[in-house]
């Protein structure tokens, strides 16, 4: 492989590409947020303009989710108008051997967990680089938080033994305004032992809207990887 190819990105992009290869003609689809299920979403469009892939109803996870469809000719609908998903295609920041996520990366998790829990089938798409052997090893966990509960929410999240941290904006002063108009805290907790618990703990504090807690969501993951230089697409 030349030096000038990102191997994360053709990670992202060929795993992207395996689970749109997935989705059959007919079906609702839930789409993800990040740059995986970006490449995702591309390739779901493509495979709808030529021909290979007939009526299908994207359900978005995020703005961006949805910008992308329209730029790549999926029709959108809203849950309001739809009675099921058949299957869900989304990224995540962590996956451990249980198939448990941490998502969020991208403040989403609160839409992706409405919609990825819908699906009838829920693919996660990651690099090789999300497989972790305990949940918040590398990742900080973000918590979706309500602007006026912030101080006793990150208090709250300090009793829990978290270290809460606002999250910043990138080329915008001032914190990360999600979708629905809230803040997000990002965590660090030393170690996650029961993921299910702590999510249910986290979402029973006043003012919390969704943490990135996915437990017990996922049904496949597709694991992108470089073996021998080649881009490779595994099932874990
Ligand atoms: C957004 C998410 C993303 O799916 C997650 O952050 C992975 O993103 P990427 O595919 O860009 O690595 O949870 O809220």
């Amino acid at each position: 492989m030349s030096q000038e190819v990102d191997p994360v990105k053709v990670m992202k992009q060929e795993v992207g590409k395996a689970a749109a290869s997935r989705v059959k003609s007919n079906s609702i689809v839930g789409l993800g947020t990040g740059s995986t299920s970006a490449y995702a979403i591309e390739y779901l469009g493509d495979r709808l303009k030529s021909g290979e892939l007939e009526n299908i109803i994207g359900i978005p996870t995020s703005f961006q989710s949805e910008v992308l469809a329209k730029k790549y000719g999926i029709p959108l609908a809203t849950l309001d108008a739809i009675d099921h998903i058949d299957v869900a295609i989304d990224g995540a920041d962590e996956v451990d051997p249980q198939k448990n996520l941490i998502k969020g990366g991208g403040a989403a998790h609160t839409r992706e967990k409405v919609v990825d829990s819908l699906a009838e089938l829920f693919i996660v798409v990651v690099d090789s680089n999300k497989l972790v052997d305990q949940l918040g090893s590398t990742f900080l966990l973000p918590v979706e938080v309500i602007p006026m509960a912030l101080a006793p929410v990150t208090r709250a999240l300090e009793k829990l033994g978290g270290v809460p941290e606002l999250r910043m904006g990138i080329r915008k002063d001032g914190p990360v305004v999600t979708d629905q108009g809230n803040l997000v805290l990002d965590v660090k907790f030393t170690k996650i032992e029961d993921a299910a618990q702590l999510e249910q703990k986290i979402n029973n504090i006043p003012g919390v809207l969704e943490n990135g807690l996915f437990v017990g969501l996922a049904d496949i993951i597709l694991v992108g990887e470089i073996k021998d230089g080649k881009p490779t697409v595994r099932e874990f």
